[in-house]
């Protein structure tokens, strides 16, 4: 993980030194609306008043807009590409800056390492607590005529500095703290389950899930008087990133992706909806690596199923507790199940899951929850 990663309340202070450090002049920002208003990048324009801003990105980052970012890019020629927000934000930041540098559209570089020259360098700059985008290779970019969401990735991809502030979560709304939050934790679980994870990935995804455990409800309920909350969710959110990163994801980013792109839920939204149900399909091959992380977070048991299906439940109760909507709200067609089935299959992500997950598979786990709501 190439990253140089700078960690730490009010570090966002440091942005213009950072950025002399790495040699740069002419600056691109790429950010959306919900973070203007915020005042965020306000007090980064205050920092290095002369930057290029692109505010458009929106959740679920569509191609045609990262490609309009990069037709302005190749004729403002900056040197640097800041990325601030979401994970829709950074991994339009990534994308952009591979356009930077390659000219073309990003769907030209579906896949990994189809770039001809190396990307500009990125500064990504999180805002929200579940991403890990600023520590991967990978940018998630949505096709929205083939209502599929494109990974493109390769080792140049991964941002030159990420700074890291958890004094940036102070103006997230609730439902996001909620859901960016419950995203991390499917990271951190995913990452520990699924077929590459190895024993230095387990390290980042034992400590974000027992951090999440620990601060997730105390960031949602005081964000603003809870420093240490938001510290350790902050940390655990980039723990988690550096867990699925070097690892991967498995069955519920494939069915959240498949949904995200059909019907634009919003990642962390997604995630947490088909957590439960995706572990409950996992139970037979991962029942073990479940109970230990069940017991990380306090869980006891008499045997390593009872152990797996408290900490399952224990994940629905945390979905309640934190408002996360429900398998209904989502709204999706049972007509459609079949096509979310067979996106999710064919996700980059599926073979990893620790289960194989066939079509039917992801059907039957969609019909179960329809029939549930
Ligand atoms: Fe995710």
């Amino acid at each position: 993980m190439p990253t140089r990663v700078i960690f730490g309340s009010g570090s966002i202070s440091n942005l213009k030194q950072i950025v002399e450090e790495l040699g740069a002049s002419r600056l691109f920002l790429v950010t959306d609306q919900g973070i203007v208003k915020s005042g965020i990048v306000s007090r980064v324009l205050e920092r290095v008043p002369k930057i290029h801003l692109f505010d458009e990105i929106e959740p679920n980052p569509k191609y045609s807009t990262v490609n309009r970012a990069g037709k302005m890019v190749r004729k403002i020629k900056p040197d640097l590409v800041i990325g601030l927000g979401g994970g829709s934000s950074l991994d339009a930041a990534k994308a952009i800056a591979l356009l930077a540098t390659n000219g073309g559209n990003i769907e030209d570089y579906e896949g990994k390492g189809k770039y001809r020259t190396s990307p500009l360098s990125v500064l990504a700059v999180p805002t929200t607590c579940g991403t890990g985008s600023e520590v991967t290779w990978v940018s998630v970019i949505t096709h929205t005529e083939r209502k599929f969401k494109m990974s493109i990735k390769g080792p140049e991809m991964f941002p030159k500095v990420a700074l890291i502030d958890p004094d940036l979560l102070i103006s997230l709304p609730k439902p996001l703290i909620a859901s960016t939050g419950l995203d991390a934790l499917t990271h951190a679980l995913e990452a520990y389950t699924v077929k590459p994870a190895t024993f230095l990935t387990d390290l980042f995804a034992r400590k974000s899930t027992e951090l999440i455990f620990r601060f997730v409800e105390r960031a949602y309920k005081n964000i603003e008087g809870d420093r240490e909350a938001r510290e350790k969710l902050m940390l655990a959110s980039t723990l988690a990133g550096l867990a699925f990163g070097n690892s991967d994801v498995g069955a519920v980013h494939c069915l959240a992706e498949s949904v995200g792109s059909l019907y634009d839920t919003p990642h962390g939204v997604a995630n947490s909806v088909f957590l439960p149900s995706v572990m409950e399909f996992n139970l037979p091959a991962s029942a073990s690596r479940y109970a230990e992380l069940a017991e990380i977070v306090g869980i006891e048991g008499e045997s390593e199923n009872e152990k797996a299906r408290k900490l399952i439940e224990r994940i629905k109760l945390l979905c309640r507790t934190l408002s996360i909507p429900s398998f209904k709200d989502l709204g999706l067609k049972p007509s459609e199940f079949l096509e979310i089935a067979q996106k999710s299959f064919q996700n980059n992500s599926n073979p990893s899951n620790p289960r194989e997950a066939a079509v039917e598979d992801y059907l039957r786990i969609l019909e179960k929850l329809f029939r549930q709501s």
